[in-house]
């Protein structure tokens, strides 16, 4: 494949592979510029309903237009080939970001939100991404989050890949009404971005299993361990948050992405306040004694400050005291 020239794409290198096909960096030659090819499974091409499917898909998902959704430049045939052309985001995905080890609360607010973003947008217009999960969201060396893949899980399902036994997505983040083979609308997404928030926070899952029954077992009826008490740090509002957007009936859930996205801003207004203030009133001397969890309030988005709050109060006395038992000492 690599050298090879698809119509007027010459292919650089093979870049990933997933449930749902092959993708690769390649020139578009006519533009001259580089792009992402995505090759679909051969068994699409050959499934007639499954393949308008992805089509008609494509075709909505390639209509939006939005900072946080990766940009569809085309969809192609050619001989027994089908594949899509899109944007080529130098970067990596969340999932790789999240596999380094714990990110920061402000981040994963500042994530969380632009991902509600595109979704809102997509929502709006009708279209359900139905697979948001790590390894779709790609973060730019730019500083973007893309949400990619928008539209694909619907063609795919129930066409002859399924049947074939591949795995479809990550089964983790599919939502109860998913995992029963239910029709989905907008807030089966609403449920996979609880799932991916909880996730970055965590650093895992929080619908465990073994195998995939075991995993849709938990999906279906077990509630996840808190957040707060995997982690330090992590405001009571955001594991709020997380519940309504976690509720197995989709009639409890956040309606609306936009719902999660006002609370999840407030909360951020909030926690950068917060983290003003507590450095304002915390001078260097006293910061030395501060244990790192409430030293840098802005790295770990704590509006926590209910009690750690406290506790800088009553680690300032302490150090007072001491100063001045020094001095006095000193003298002595
Ligand atoms: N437009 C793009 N620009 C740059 N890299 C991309 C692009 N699209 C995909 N990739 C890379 O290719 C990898 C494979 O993507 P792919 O969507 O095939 O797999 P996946 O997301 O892991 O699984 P799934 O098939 O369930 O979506 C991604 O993890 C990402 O690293
Ligand atoms: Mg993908």
């Amino acid at each position: 494949m690599i050298g090879e020239t698809i119509l007027h794409y010459k292919i650089i290198e093979k870049i990933g592979e997933g449930g749902m096909g092959v993708v690769y960096k390649a020139r578009d030659t006519k533009l001259d510029r580089v792009v992402a090819l995505k090759f679909l499974p051969e068994d699409l091409l050959r499934d007639k309903t499954a393949k308008e499917r992805f089509t008609q898909e494509a075709k909505s998902a390639s209509k939006l237009d939005h900072p946080n959704i990766c940009t569809i430049h085309a969809v192609e045939e050619v001989d027994d080939r089908l594949f899509i052309a899109m944007a080529y985001y130098e970067g990596e995905t969340l999932q790789e970001v999240i596999d380094k080890g714990p990110m920061k609360i402000d981040e994963v607010l500042t994530i969380t939100n632009k991902v509600a973003d595109g979704l809102h947008e997509a929502h709006s217009k009708g279209i359900v991404h139905r697979d948001i999960k790590p390894s779709n969201i790609m973060l730019t060396d730019r500083g973007q989050v893309k949400i990619m893949d928008f539209g694909l899980a619907k063609s795919i399902a129930g066409s002859l890949v399924t049947k074939a036994g591949t795995t479809l997505g990550t089964i983790g983040f599919m939502s109860p009404e998913q995992s029963r083979g239910e029709e989905v609308d907008s807030r089966t997404d609403i449920w996979s971005l609880g799932v991916l928030l909880y996730y970055m926070l965590a650093g895992q899952s929080p619908f465990k299993g073994e195998y995939e029954q075991a995993i849709i077992y938990s999906i279906l009826n077990t509630e996840p361990e808190p957040v707060t008490g995997i982690r330090t740090g992590v405001p009571v509002e955001l594991e709020n948050y997380i519940g309504k957007c976690l509720e197995k009936d989709r009639e409890d859930r956040y309606p609306a992405v936009d719902g999660l996205i006002v609370d999840l801003r407030r909360l951020k207004k909030d926690t950068s306040k917060m983290s003003a203030a507590v450095s304002q009133i915390t001078p260097p001397e006293i910061a030395a004694v501060v244990p790192e969890t409430i030293q840098k309030p802005a790295d770990r988005g704590s509006t926590t400050i209910v009690i750690p709050g406290k506790k800088v109060l009553l680690k300032y006395a302490l150090a007072a005291v001491a100063v001045i038992a020094l001095a006095f000492f000193g003298r002595v």
